[in-house]
């Protein structure tokens, strides 16, 4: 990685992480118990890919860092609470999360609930309270895009897929619905919620932009199974090996270690490909599919 990539990441991590601070209810307001379980979950963990995401596409379509970091927040909020979520006794039953226990073993499973749902209204709520937009109808529609990405048709749609193909062998197609669903989804709405903070790109150029985002978005998740294979506890901060236990279809189950590796590289390809026409002004999202693509946790 590119030394002045690996600065800008971490200079956005650090920016991004009092951003969060600054707009998760503080811990010593009542409820405390909920307010603090919100904080755990949301703060002090995590790569951050998806608000990095949205600092870079909204870097290419002019925008400030005052609006993009709300959109990141918000998009970065809905992950923490599907994170909350998925791993509850009812999904996928892990204890390990970020390096720390999971929400409901620190405190407990209805808190754990609560705090996705809290998670979720704290979320459109900075949708909708600061503007993001000069253009109100522009703004209800990157509100629109958010339901929608997290939603039945979108992330929550996706995880029931996951759930309900417990001990089955799904097709290709089935298992590429699957992690469009319940995880391209997010990705590819930080993309074009922070390139909606801006004004600069043609709506052929935001097309291309949500295209990267829907290939980059599945290359994620096809990567992520392969850790689950082929990493460690430790390095991962959640626990290895899970899908095969949990007796999930993955890519890995489906096209072997070697199989699902080339699918993510021809992601990859493709998604750079996309990324063409913006020539210099796409370095940073090149870099980040780089990124999601090449990690080891
Ligand atoms: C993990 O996401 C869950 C998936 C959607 C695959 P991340 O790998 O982005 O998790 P954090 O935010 O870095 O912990
Ligand atoms: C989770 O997929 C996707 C969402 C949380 C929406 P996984 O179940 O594979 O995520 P990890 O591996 O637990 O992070
Ligand atoms: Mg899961
Ligand atoms: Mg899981
Ligand atoms: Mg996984």
């Amino acid at each position: 990685m590119a030394a002045d990539f690996t600065a800008w990441v971490s200079t956005h991590q650090s920016l991004f992480e009092e951003v969060l601070k600054r707009l998760l209810p503080q811990a010593e307001v009542m409820p405390q118990r909920l307010h603090s379980a919100m904080r755990y979950s949301v703060l002090d963990g995590g790569k951050r890919v998806r608000p990095l995401l949205a600092y870079a596409a909204g870097e290419l379509a002019g925008a400030t860092a005052e609006r993009v970091e709300i959109a990141a927040a918000a998009v970065e909020l809905i992950h923490a609470y599907s994170l909350v979520h998925d791993d509850m006794p009812c999904m996928d039953d892990d204890v390990l999360r970020r390096g720390k226990p999971t929400c409901h073993v620190e405190y407990d499973e209805a808190t754990a609930l609560l705090v996705g749902d809290a998670l979720q209204s704290l979320s459109f709520q900075l949708l909708s309270e600061h503007q993001l937009n000069d253009d109100a109808t522009k703004q209800l529609q990157m509100v629109k895009l958010l339901a929608v990405a997290s939603g039945s048709r979108g992330m929550a749609g996706g995880q029931a897929i996951d759930l309900a193909s417990v001990g089955k062998q799904l097709s290709l197609p089935e298992l590429e619905q699957m992690h469009i669903h319940k995880t391209g989804a997010l990705i590819r709405a930080a993309i074009l919620l922070g390139a909606y903070c801006g004004n600069k790109l043609s709506d052929a150029q935001l097309e291309r932009l949500d295209h990267f985002g829907k290939l980059i978005g599945l290359a994620f998740q096809v990567v992520d199974d392969v850790l689950d294979c082929e990493a460690d506890t430790a390095t991962l901060g959640k626990t290895a090996g899970k899908d095969a236990d949990n007796d999930k279809p993955t890519y890995v189950s489906l096209l072997g270690l070697a199989g699902a590796k080339e699918m993510a590289q021809r992601l990859h390809h493709e998604a750079l490909e996309t990324l063409g026409e913006f020539g210099e002004a796409a370095l940073r999202l090149r870099e980040l599919a780089d990124f999601i693509v090449l990690r080891k946790f």
